[in-house]
């Protein structure tokens, strides 16, 4: 039986090197198949959403993933517009959800929310954004850009920069990262470090140094990942303003940077890099968010054959 048949996807934490590298062979070979062999794959299938935060990537790649490879998605994209609004609770709506889909995908302003919901539903869940604490599959989709991109991910110099505190996605992210033999850079400003309660967690996985200044690392990236200040999370919108436009990508600073090294940007982006930017052949956000489609299509399609695809 395949390994991801009827799996939860709540934490990255869940998924060892081997099991990301099943995934990125299943991503390629999605990404090679004719449109009509893609279509049997999961024939007949139906994706639930539910979203209780706002999204355009994640939701929006989950159902064209869907319909690439047969299946079709129902859901919940607002919230308002649903039964929750009655007061009717987490654990029912999913129950309800599981019983009209083959898989769920959550996504919930509350850390947990994933997990919880995993112990309610009768189908499998995928954590599309909890709190901020994960976003797993936008980091199985980041890493496999780096390796796509790269050709590799063990050996390179990988800058993380932005609202290190409150971005799930960056979570996620080094705890996929410790999978592999990377020199990782944390710049952030310093209210907006590495939660210290994810510190240990972290450390146990890998090394990081951790710095302020973008200027320092720049030269010796091979890879830029630029993150949102996340205005939403932030208790005092004062604070928010203050930090705000801390860090600029603009063609400047491309200047300083390897000519092979890559940018990426879980996206929405703000005004952390200069639409300049978008461009040169360093910018690889937009497809990052095409690989997520396809990173998508292949989980799916794990977990709802037993025997893969
Ligand atoms: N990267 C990401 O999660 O984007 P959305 O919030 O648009 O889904």
């Amino acid at each position: 039986m395949n390994e991801f048949y009827q799996k939860d996807i709540i934490s990255i934490k869940d998924f060892d090197k081997e099991n990301l590298e099943k995934i990125f062979a299943a991503t390629d070979k999605i990404m090679n198949l004719a449109p009509s062999e893609r279509r049997e794959i999961c024939k007949g299938k139906t994706l639930g959403y539910l979203f209780y935060e706002p999204s355009t990537r994640t939701r929006l790649s989950f159902d064209s993933a869907m319909a690439s490879i047969g299946g079709n998605s129902l859901g919940i994209s607002d919230v308002s517009s649903s039964s929750t609004q009655k007061g009717e609770s987490l654990a029912d709506t999913i129950r309800i959800m599981s019983i009209y889909s083959d898989a769920l995908v959550l996504r919930h302003t509350l850390d947990g929310s994933s997990r919880f919901a995993s112990e309610v539903s009768e189908k499998p869940v995928i954590n599309a954004g909890s709190g901020t604490e994960e976003h797993p599959t936008q980091a199985i989709q980041d890493l496999f850009t780096i390796k796509k991109e790269k050709k590799k991910i063990d050996g390179l110099k990988i800058g993380i920069v932005g609202d290190l505190k409150y971005g799930r996605t960056v979570y996620s992210l080094l705890y996929g990262l410790g999978n592999y033999d990377v020199d990782v850079r944390l710049i952030s400003p310093e209210s907006l470090k590495i939660r210290s309660d994810s510190v240990y967690e972290i450390k146990k996985r890998l090394d990081y140094t951790e710095s302020t200044n973008l200027e320092e690392h720049i030269d010796e990236l091979d890879v830029l990942y630029v993150t949102r200040i996340q205005k939403e999370r932030f208790p005092d919108e004062e604070e928010y303003l203050k930090l705000k436009g801390s860090y600029v990508v603009g063609l400047d600073l491309l200047k300083q940077m390897k000519s092979d090294s890559i940018i990426l940007h879980p996206l929405p982006r703000i005004d952390e890099i200069s639409p300049d930017v978008d461009k040169t052949q360093n910018a690889k956000y937009f497809e990052q968010a095409e690989y997520g489609k396809h990173v998508r299509a292949a989980l799916l399609g794990l977990i709802l054959n037993e025997n893969g695809f």
